[in-house]
């Protein structure tokens, strides 16, 4: 397994451009299931969790072309409806599979997914929508056989708005007689990209965005190309590596209105932040002034994604920050790791205390999970000394060459191949 060697502290200055979003490829490259005709993805990141969704994808019976950055899928052929244990336990998306599939060939069988450990991750609310639409569920040695022989729009309240669940519902329910609606639905920017998505594809759906959506299912299919939108954590990421290590940056492609909330804390811990259209500009001013309480919470407020990477940067802010992590119940791995640095972070159940400290210094630390190993490298950067994060096949999930580009801003990471 890899490892990144980082020397700091480094000042980061320069520009960096942010890929296409990891968390709206993967549900949309589900969505290309429905397709009998050719699917164009543009700007697709380079990412572990990317190449796990393709290969499940080709081994359902999707032919896949990659190059470069442009995804070619055609779906006419997809027959398979036993999804591969291995790859659906290695990434939690597979998931997404479930109602795509389902619509499709009227039946899908799936294990467990899998994914990082960050809290228990269960699937209820997928599930219940799906029965809901008319899907019939058994499970068996761990595994979910699901059955419908046909599917009937109808009205669907979640008790949470989940993310994966309200893509999974949209994806079955384009295929239901009459028209679905999904309450309590998730706002996040990447079910819009769904939306947009399924519709350029010849679906009726509107009201992504709100707590409500509405699926129409669609007439007819059309050929798409379609390009994904930037990706908010990743962007979000870099303006914490610029705040972090005091620098000057300029993220481009982004949209700064998907990560307003980060942007307005970063102006409260003191960086000059200035927003374009699609670009961000983020200088640091002296040490970061420690915020009050970051409470987690689903779109439009501070996302989970960030609570990783915005402690790390607390971490050496002026004053103490409260971190409250209300939506995985096993999100604080990084704590450990932030602590053997040098931070001071007291964790009782979904809370945590951050002191910030003068200096962190640089020692080995490993990776539990994708944004808390981002956190790891932001931390690095800062801290005095060489730093060695191990595990980085977790961020390598999320992260298209987070070091290389890091690297052209002026950082000094080498990246040490392990087998
Ligand atoms: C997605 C994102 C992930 C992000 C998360 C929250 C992708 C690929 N991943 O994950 O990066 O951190 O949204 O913004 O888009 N839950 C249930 N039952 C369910 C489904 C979820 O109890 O059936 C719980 C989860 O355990 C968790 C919370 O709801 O505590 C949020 O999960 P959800 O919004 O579904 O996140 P994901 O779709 O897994």
């Amino acid at each position: 397994m890899d490892r990144l060697s980082i020397y700091g502290p480094t000042r980061l200055k320069g520009e960096v451009t942010v890929a296409g979003a990891k968390n709206s490829v993967l549900p949309i490259l589900a969505a290309s299931i429905i397709s009998d005709k050719e699917v164009v993805i543009l700007d697709c990141p380079k990412l572990l969790d990317v190449d796990y969704m393709l290969k499940i994808m080709t081994m359902v019976g999707c032919k896949v072309k990659r190059e470069g950055s442009t995804v070619v899928v055609d779906s006419s052929g997809v027959d398979q409806w036993v999804l591969p244990d291995q790859l659906v336990k290695e990434m939690r998306s597979s998931v997404i599979l479930l109602g795509s599939i389902l619509g499709k060939l009227g039946k899908v069988q799936l294990t467990y997914p899998g994914g990082c450990e960050i809290g228990l991750r269960p699937i209820d609310l997928h599930l219940k929508g799906l029965k809901q639409l008319g899907t019939i569920i058994n499970e068996e040695n761990g595994h979910l056989y699901c059955e419908a022989k046909e599917l009937v729009g109808t009205d669907i309240h979640l008790d949470y708005p989940s993310v994966g669940a309200t893509e999974n519902i949209m994806l079955a329910s384009v295929f239901a007689r009459g028209r679905t609606i999904i309450r309590n639905a998730a706002k996040e920017p990447e079910i819009v990209d769904l939306q947009d998505f399924l519709n350029v594809l010849g679906c009726n759906i509107y009201g992504a965005g709100t707590s409500t959506i509405y699926i129409e299912g669609f007439s007819r299919i059309n050929r798409v190309e379609y390009r994904i939108i930037p990706d908010r954590i990743v962007a979000g990421t870099y303006m914490l590596a610029a705040a972090i290590t005091q620098g000057y940056v300029l993220i481009k492609n982004i949209i700064p209105q998907h990560i307003h909330t980060v942007l307005v804390k970063l102006k409260e811990c003191g960086c000059d932040v200035t927003n374009h259209k699609n670009s961000i500009r983020v200088r640091g001013k002296g040490r970061l002034k420690a915020k009050d309480v970051i409470k987690t919470l689903p779109y439009p407020g501070f996302p989970t994604d960030m609570q990783a990477p915005m402690m790390a940067a607390m971490s050496v802010a002026d004053g103490t920050t409260v971190f409250i992590e209300t939506i995985f119940e096993n999100r604080y791995k990084h704590v450990q790791e932030l602590v053997r640095m040098g931070a001071q972070i007291h964790v009782d159940g979904r809370t945590a205390i951050v002191k910030g400290v003068e200096r962190l210094n640089g020692c080995q630390v490993t990776a539990h999970d994708l944004r808390g190993g981002a956190a790891l490298v932001l931390a690095g950067l800062a801290a005095h000394g060489n730093t060695v994060v191990n595990n980085v096949k977790y961020i390598d999930r999320g992260y298209d060459g987070l070091d290389k580009a890091l690297n052209q801003l002026g950082a000094r990471i080498d990246r040490i191949s392990c087998v």
